[in-house]
């Protein structure tokens, strides 16, 4: 798995998606499809924007008794997908039901990757309220290595995390890392942000990064100045 740029497509619809899409007339990005986009628009979108020719990280992060995600996952799979995700708080064997959903008749499947703990939960809502009382990168710790013993293909996590993940998950344990901004950008709600540089620096696979490339005056840009910066 090379490294790459995704591109978080956080619209409301279909048209100011592929208004965005239709800028970037020589490169395809790797495209991150939320849920405001999905129950908006519903599978279609995946189906049109795949059809131009992007990859697809299709971020829905399921959560439920492991048959019911199983049954999801099947139906995902069949969307042709490069990455679905879940909580890895769901357990090992929702895990392992989703990756078996997930497999097509012929063996092939998207990569799957969990989410850790929300970068939006800091470790005195994850006490007080998760009543999980261990240091927050204990828990990331120990939920990446569960999703890796499921046999799931990587993690969301923080770019600062990436390097602690790679060594007690191993070296091609994905990190997707969201949370980074270009050094003279504005951080705005992410907290623990980082430079796409510096991301690579740190051993994150992808990057996932929305406004500093959505919102810019030249997206496109903003996408090859990421690209030069995370991939070279
Ligand atoms: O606009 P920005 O670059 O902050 O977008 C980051 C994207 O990554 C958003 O779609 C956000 O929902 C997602 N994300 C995140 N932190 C996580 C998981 C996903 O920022 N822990």
């Amino acid at each position: 798995m090379g490294k790459d740029v995704i591109v978080a497509c956080d619209f409301a619809g279909a048209e100011e998606t592929f208004a965005f899409l239709d800028r970037f007339t020589e490169e395809k990005p790797f495209v991150k499809i939320g849920m405001e986009l999905f129950y908006a628009e519903g599978p279609q979108i995946v189906r049109d924007i795949k059809a131009r020719g992007h990859k697809i990280f299709l971020d829905l992060k399921l959560h439920d008794i492991p048959n019911t995600v199983q049954k999801a996952m099947r139906v995902l799979s069949n969307l042709d997908v490069d990455i679905v995700n879940l909580h890895a708080a769901g357990t090992g064997a929702m895990m392992r039901a989703a990756l078996e959903g997930l497999t097509r008749p012929d063996g092939t499947r998207p990569l799957l990757i969990a989410v850790t703990q929300l970068t939006s939960t800091d470790e005195v809502t994850m006490r007080s309220e998760l009543l999980i009382g261990l240091p927050m990168e204990e828990v990331v710790i120990r939920y990446a290595r569960s999703a890796a013993q499921a046999g799931l293909d990587g993690v969301v996590c923080s770019p600062l995390e990436a390097g602690k993940v790679h060594e007690k998950c191993g070296a091609d344990f994905l990190t997707v890392t969201p949370g980074v901004r270009f050094a003279d950008g504005d951080a705005g709600d992410q907290k623990r942000v980082t430079t796409p540089a510096q991301a690579k620096e740190l051993g994150s696979d992808y990057i996932v990064v929305g406004r500093p490339i959505t919102r810019a005056v030249d997206p496109v840009a903003a996408y090859r100045r990421c690209v030069k910066e995370f991939v070279g």
